[in-house]
């Protein structure tokens, strides 16, 4: 009821306005004449303006500005879409994660960089978390690598915590890797892939990007490998934005209350930790994370393990050795004989079986096909490049 006598108020006041203008009118203090033929030509120009934006400026394939080498290729984002609907977007940028404090590893973590960028179509964005020691003896060599790969590889260092939470760790900074984050809520990154120095790509870094980062199903915020008795840190595939803002269940209770919170609030993986105090390192927290949330949480396709296309060295520790030490040893080119030399001559020094050699053989060969790949594109880039320039 009070509605209904609202509208008639307003109507009551419309119609006093209106009587009031026609009044002014009369009395020659304005001109309602004028004012009317004002108003008209002002929409009518308007309306002019919108047809002639609709059949002059408004075009349709905004891309067609861009150079032809930047714009996606229309078969991919095609394909791409179909694949992975919104989440196609993500692909531009390959971001990695890397959490370094043991300098013993400072190699192994250098042979996954060049792994990692010799064999990726698009640029990689690296973040190395490291502490001092570490940071010294890589800089020198990511640095010089960096130049002989222009354009492909952007990296930076960060400050690397070893315990973030307050209770001694078995493996010093491994926190930091659940803490990304919410360190990275200011870095502008829609996702990361946290990778460790037991992990190479066997045939596109875009791979593994593609299945396990853009590939993450709707809800899903996180992926990691998972091994009998464990889940690995080798590598994680993380949402930033879902994992922020998705709440985590601290305890697999059904009943309500169960205790909830944000990933960024550290009483989370405390209380996480809580439920299985013996576990080694981040064990307790990814098993409750795993268990608990299993809405967002992922497994990561055993083809990343296996050497289809990722190789762990939990699946095979000498291949992988020899796979490391050539990669180590490469300057760039992963199609020349001295790179398959070098991995040959580190297998036979491990005693290896036949099962190790024949790995070695077909491994080999999807790396020297992944890099070609990736030589390919890039050089069909630059030759788009250079016409496009030619043409101007
Ligand atoms: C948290 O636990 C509740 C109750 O067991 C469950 O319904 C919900 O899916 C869990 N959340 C996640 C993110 O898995």
């Amino acid at each position: 009821m009070g509605r209904k006598q609202e509208g008639n108020g307003i109507r009551a006041k419309l119609h006093s306005a209106g009587v009031q203008i026609k009044v002014l009118d009369q009395k020659g203090v304005i001109d309602l004449g004028s004012i009317q033929l004002w108003f008209g030509l002002l929409f009518g120009s308007f309306g002019f303006l919108y047809v002639l934006w609709q059949f002059f400026i408004v075009e349709t394939d905004p891309m067609s500005h861009f150079p032809a080498h930047m714009r996606a290729e229309f078969q991919d984002q095609k394909h791409l879409y179909e694949r992975f609907g919104d989440r196609q977007g993500i692909a531009r940028t390959i971001n990695i994660a890397m959490v370094v404090c043991d300098p013993t590893k400072v190699d192994a973590v250098f042979s996954t960089i060049k792994n990692i960028v010799l064999l990726s179509i698009s640029p990689v964005h690296l973040l190395l978390f490291t502490q001092d020691e570490v940071m010294k003896k890589l800089i020198p060599d990511v640095e010089k690598f960096s130049w002989s790969v222009p354009g492909r590889l952007q990296f930076r260092f960060e400050f690397a915590q070893e315990e973030i939470f307050g209770y001694k760790e078995s493996v010093p900074c491994e926190q930091q890797k659940l803490m990304l984050p919410s360190e990275l809520q200011n870095h502008g990154l829609p996702a990361i892939l946290v990778v460790g120095p037991e992990f190479l790509v066997t045939t596109n870094t875009d791979e593994i990007w593609r299945d396990e980062i853009i590939g993450l199903g709707e809800k899903q915020a996180l992926g990691l490998f998972e091994d009998r008795h464990q889940l690995s840190t080798d590598v994680l595939a993380i949402d930033l934005i879902r994992s922020l803002t998705n709440d985590l269940n601290v305890t697999c209770k059904k009943e309500e209350p169960n205790e909830r919170g944000p990933w960024h609030n550290w009483k989370v993986w405390k209380g996480m930790r809580d439920q299985k105090p013996q576990l080694e390192s981040i064990q307790a927290e990814l098993q409750q994370l795993r268990h608990c949330n299993q809405d967002i949480v992922k497994r990561i396709s055993y083809e990343f393990e296996n050497g289809k296309y990722g190789l762990r060295k939990v699946f095979n520790n000498r291949v992988f050795e020899a796979l490391q030490h050539a990669f180590l040893k490469t300057d760039k080119d992963l199609s020349d004989k001295a790179f398959n030399d070098q991995a040959w001559e580190k297998l036979e020094s491990l005693e290896p079986n036949n099962i190790d050699r024949n790995l070695l053989t077909d491994l080999l060969e999807r790396i020297k096909d992944g890099f070609q790949t990736a030589i390919n594109t890039q050089n069909e880039k630059i030759k788009r490049i250079e016409e496009e320039a030619n043409f101007v």
